[in-house]
């Protein structure tokens, strides 16, 4: 791997990592507040209806129950900013799993007991969860997720793809997937007696949380405190605020005391979004040699009742390969399902999926290499726009993985690898993300004994990111690491956007870039010591950020894996697997490879563990908790690596930088499915491959 010589791509090791495996480092619902009270949500359980009652005398019997908050009692709201925010203000039941009450109790084994003990009925609708290609309720949105047009033409896809000598038309099919971060979506709340709100809430951004409480609960920004401190694992899922952070602040302010909630993990799959499954019909068009001149992605999606939220799969193919001719659609459904929302590469990590197995049709059809393929088809600008390409790293990770990977030997004849029971195959797909950067702000500090300090809103979800930021500062200030300390995680600090989009680090990074330069400037331009106060300079990057970008700016990858079948178990595993990546400059060798790694290991689960089934009769995700949701575990990957190619990209940031957190498992599932096809000759156009599946 890569080791740097300059400062900031250096593997310096995370600054919290200490705390963290210590048990030092304090999480959101381990607080301790003083006189701590603990809530526990009760999910509506009926699909869809309203609730009629709620008996709760047995439960407020119950010993150490405080308190119910029902629609009844909960305090009122001001409508707020996400709809998935507005528990407790309507008797409503929009999906199953809905928060209909929340009790209260001295323990946590109190408001458990006290949640069984409550006893409630429903009027109930008839309902409808399940996605079909065919679903009267399918409509055209405006705009997809991150604000993507949902339709694109370019040429005339239909007379192009008619007129194609070589034509592959497949649709792949992917479940639901969820975000299960290790740590659990948690808050704990405390209104202070001047009418303060503070919460300790695991997010991805507390401006965000701060800001959305204050609407919601109708005070100024200046009366709340969000701190996010530390937060283990979000995945887009912790993104923008969650339920419970705004039950946990109702609880707190019905009842006087500090609350802490934890959602269990059995509710999590209804409250925090999920990767809303696809139906992904792709046409490709090609001359024999493989040249593209034709490719359409349609997407079918579901949305939930109360939100509309479209997963953006058709977005990246308006990116990756060249060809005059194009269509890119998305239509979706609103169904009574739980609200859909961000889940590590929304669009990008379905999308490639489809794609990047059609590829390996396209490849099979025409025998052309897999890789060669794609480097036929490598544009030179961005086919959707036009625009050129700030630097599009895609053949060189192509090149490098094959070479590392040992793909020039590969025969390309499927299912004749035999090892005993086992058929072995590998696979190739690439991989890209854009480059997002938001406006934030930062202060650096010069203390007169040398020291520096930087402080900046932004959250460490277990990416680096302190270590990280704190890089940044030392290598414009040039002074030791060590000399700079760096506060995150708290809303008081200089407004600073979500960990999220991977541009975390591009826009945090920005600001301390920015504010750090003005100290460093001002420190020059004077003379002698500094006065007993130290030297503060503020930045905002509102501006910088603001401006269009004449180049089309997006991280590259290829991704390579080896698989073995057992024809005997169905079993499927990834014996070895590489990503290469092209993300301009990286900025903590160590930290980034371990983002790498762990998208590609999302990759693996998506491709062979995790899936989610919404059952018709009883409306719910079937899988809610890790037993039956399979995340991968260390024996599932094995010999998983990550490379990179640093790229000198000055259309960026002043760091150089494009985003990592995401692109490690876009598609990292496509290159395990296209070895499975590889070792068995049998194509699967649907995820997980299981054993059932498999056999
Ligand atoms: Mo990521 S899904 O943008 O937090």
């Amino acid at each position: 791997m890569s080791h740097a010589p300059q400062p900031l791509g250096a593997p310096a090791v995370r600054r919290e990592g200490r705390a963290k495996v210590t048990g030092a480092a304090r999480y959101a619902a381990e607080r301790g507040l003083p006189g701590c009270l603990y809530a526990w949500p009760v999910p509506a359980s009926v699909p869809s209806g309203r609730v009629t009652a709620v008996r709760t005398v047995d439960a407020l019997a119950h010993p150490g129950v405080h308190s119910v908050l029902t629609h009844d009692n909960a305090p009122r709201l001001a409508e707020p900013d996400d709809p998935i925010l507005a528990v407790l203000q309507d008797d409503r039941v929009p999906h199953r799993g809905w928060p209909v009450a929340l009790v209260i109790a001295d323990s946590l084994a109190s408001a458990r007991a006290g949640a069984a003990a409550l006893h409630i009925t429903y009027e109930t609708n008839p309902h409808d969860v399940l996605l079909t290609e065919d679903h009267a309720g399918l409509y055209t949105p405006e705009e997809a997720n991150g604000g993507y047009p949902a339709v694109r033409e370019r040429g005339d896809f239909d007379r192009a793809f008619a007129e194609a000598p070589v034509q592959v038309d497949a649709t792949y099919t992917l479940e639901p997937l969820h975000n299960h971060p290790m740590e659990p979506h948690a808050s704990t709340a405390h209104w202070s007696p001047t009418g303060h709100l503070t919460v300790y809430d695991s997010s991805q951004g507390a401006t965000k949380v701060r800001d959305s409480l204050a609407a919601a609960f109708g005070i100024g920004t200046d009366r709340v405190t969000a701190v996010s401190e530390h937060v283990g694992g979000g995945f887009g899922s912790k993104g923008t605020p969650r339920p419970q952070v705004v039950l946990a602040a109702m609880a707190a302010l019905h009842t006087g005391h500090p609350v802490e909630l934890a959602l269990p993990r059995r509710q999590m799959p209804a409250l925090v979004g999920h990767r809303a499954p696809t139906v992904q019909r792709v046409r490709l068009g090609a001359e024999a040699d493989g040249t593209l001149t034709s490719v359409a992605q349609e997407i079918i999606t579901h949305t939930s009742r109360i939100k509309e939220f479209v997963e953006q799969a058709a977005v990246p193919a308006r990116v990756m390969y060249g060809s005059p001719h194009s269509r890119t659609t998305h239509r979706v459904t609103a169904l009574d399902v739980p609200s859909p929302s961000w889940m590590r590469a929304p669009g990008e990590a379905p999308g490639m999926y489809a794609l990047e197995s059609a590829l390996d049709e396209l490849a099979a059809e025409t025998g052309v290499d897999p890789v060669e393929l794609r480097l036929r088809n490598d544009p030179a600008d961005e086919p959707d726009s036009g625009k050129p390409f700030s630097s599009r790293g895609l053949a060189a990770c192509l090149r490098e993985g094959a070479e590392r990977f040992g793909w020039p030997d590969r025969d390309p004849a499927p299912g004749v690898r035999r090892e005993g029971a086992l058929l072995l195959g590998t696979g190739v797909a690439s991989a890209t993300y854009p480059v997002y950067a938001s406006p934030g702000h930062a202060s650096a500090h010069a203390a007169p004994d040398g020291t520096f300090r930087i402080a900046v809103n932004a959250t460490d979800i277990g990416t680096g990111a302190r270590t990280v930021l704190a890089q940044i500062a030392a290598d414009v200030l040039g002074a030791p690491l060590d000399d700079v300390a760096i506060d995150i995680g708290d809303s008081d600090l200089p407004d600073a956007p979500l960990a999220g989009g991977s541009s975390g680090t591009a826009s945090w990074g920005w600001a301390v870039h920015k504010a750090a330069s003005g100290l460093a400037e001002k420190l020059a331009a004077r003379g002698g010591p500094l006065p007993a106060e130290g030297v503060t300079v503020t930045a905002d990057t509102t501006e910088e950020t603001a401006e269009e970008s004449p180049y089309a700016r997006h991280a590259f990858g290829a991704h390579f894996a080896e698989v073995a079948v057992d024809t005997r178990t169905g079993e499927v595993r990834v014996r070895r697997m590489l990503g290469v990546f092209a993300a301009g400059r990286i900025l903590n060798s160590r930290t980034a490879r371990s983002q790498f790694i762990g998208g590609m290991t999302m990759g693996i689960g998506m491709a062979l563990t995790e899936g989610s089934t919404l059952d018709p009769v009883y409306g719910d995700f079937a899988e809610c908790d890790l037993a039956s949701y399979h995340v991968p575990v260390c024996a599932d990957v094995a010999a998983v690596d990550a490379h990179w190619i640093e790229e000198d990209d000055p259309h960026l940031n002043p760091m150089g930088s494009k985003g990592i957190g995401e692109i490690g498992i876009v598609g990292a599932a496509a290159a395990v499915g296209n070895a499975f096809r590889h070792a068995t000759g049998v194509r699967v156009r649907t995820l997980p491959l299981t054993p059932d599946r498999v056999l």
